[in-house]
């Protein structure tokens, strides 16, 4: 196994200790056949990029108030997401849809509940320019940046250009969110060998997880990000959100409602839950789940059963030294937060 973060050395040589004494011990079988797998560490980003896009996810002039950074709707401190249902835009906005976390976004097959950015770069110009979120357009957020000569030389160092444009800007946050990986859940730790890293009714949760059918759905390292499919598959949704999925993007009548799967990774740290952000508590997604995607209604016992087994796919949250943020020019545009 690669090991790019040196930090994690001692940790991961535990674990890999822990899973070959328990594999001795007892005769642990290879889970290489479970529909969910480990998620992996970091892979290699380029680091000088990442500390650049560091500071530009924590820096609120790259909205029209000064107020509203990456950080606000995607907070690192409560799992990359806001626990509002759904999220606040400039000048106190209501949102249209519930924010999805960024952690381990990288391994979703596409970014978005309708999956319209192919990937993190596409995605990162996005938020900047919307009216309803950082309401700044990419020429005033480049702008922005040139006015402040140590970013300019940071650009500079990190792209050997003088261009400082909005591809070096969403390449430099792109690099950042990958950075953003949850490895060593204790669920990750069961899945390589770890017989003792959940308990019993974890692994009866992840049991009627395999056998009730979510996993056909929730799959992979991220538990999801792998398809895009019906909210409603057995029984209509209700919801008054007016988003249609991905549909939208397609406009193909057949998808229609379709979104993409979410992670469950950190699952108990990003609540309210679904695009709408209706579902208050894990009880009641797993609830909701179980009976308009699959036909079943869950026992009060079932039912915890999957939430405690949800619960163990929180994993190790990214240790972010918060940065300090060059600070503005003269000529740097003041914030204007209230027009
Ligand atoms: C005002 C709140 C807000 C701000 C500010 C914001 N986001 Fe988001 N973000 C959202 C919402 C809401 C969505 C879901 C939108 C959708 O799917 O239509 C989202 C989606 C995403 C996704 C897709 C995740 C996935 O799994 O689909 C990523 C990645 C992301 N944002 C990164 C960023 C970055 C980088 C910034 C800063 C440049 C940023 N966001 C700023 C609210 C915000
Ligand atoms: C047919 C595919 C499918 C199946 C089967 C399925 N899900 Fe989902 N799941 C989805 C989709 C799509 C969403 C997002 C729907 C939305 O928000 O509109 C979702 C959302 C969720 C969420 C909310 C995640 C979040 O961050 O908002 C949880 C929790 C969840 N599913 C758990 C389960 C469990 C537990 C089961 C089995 C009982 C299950 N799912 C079965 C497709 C599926």
């Amino acid at each position: 196994m690669l090991n790019k973060n040196p930090s994690r050395v001692p940790l991961m040589r535990f674990v890999l200790g822990a899973v070959s004494v328990a594999a001795l011990l007892a005769g642990a079988p290879a889970r290489a056949a479970e529909p969910v797998q480990p998620i992996e560490l970091p892979k290699a980003v380029n680091p000088a990029q990442a500390e650049l896009g560091k500071k530009l996810w924590f820096d609120p002039r790259l909205s029209r108030s000064g107020f509203i950074s990456c950080n606000s709707c995607h907070n690192l401190s409560m799992g990359g997401s806001d626990n509002l249902k759904t999220s606040i835009g400039h000048n106190w906005q209501k949102g249209p849809i519930n924010s999805p976390t960024v952690l381990n976004s990288s391994l979703n097959m596409a970014q978005f509940w309708d999956g319209r950015a192919e990937d993190l770069r596409e995605q990162a110009g996005g938020p900047i320019a919307n009216p309803g979120e950082m309401a700044f357009t990419h020429e005033l957020a480049v702008d922005m940046l040139r006015s402040i000569p140590q970013y300019v030389a940071e650009f500079k160092q990190v792209f050997g250009s003088d261009k400082l444009s909005i591809a070096e800007v969403t390449t430099a946050i792109a690099a950042f969110e990958e950075t953003l990986i949850t490895p060593n859940a204790r669920f990750d730790q069961w899945l390589k060998g770890d017989m003792k890293a959940i308990n019993d009714q974890e692994l009866r949760g992840y049991q009627l997880f395999k056998s009730a059918g979510c996993v056909a759905c929730h799959n992979g390292p991220n538990l999801g990000g792998t398809s895009f499919q019906k909210m409603g598959l057995i029984e209509p949704y209700q919801t008054d959100n007016p988003a249609e999925g991905r549909y939208a993007v397609t406009k193909n009548d057949a998808e229609r409602f379709n979104f993409k799967v979410p992670t469950l990774r950190n699952v108990e740290l990003t609540y309210p839950y679904f695009h709408d952000g209706a579902a208050d508590t894990l009880a009641r997604a797993v609830d909701t789940m179980g009976r308009i995607q699959l036909g079943k209604t869950f026992s009060t016992q079932e039912n915890a059963d999957i939430v405690a087994f949800l619960k163990t796919l929180t994993g190790e949250q990214p240790r972010v030294v918060l940065p300090i943020l060059p600070p503005s020019s003269d000529t740097t545009q003041r914030p204007r937060p209230f027009d």
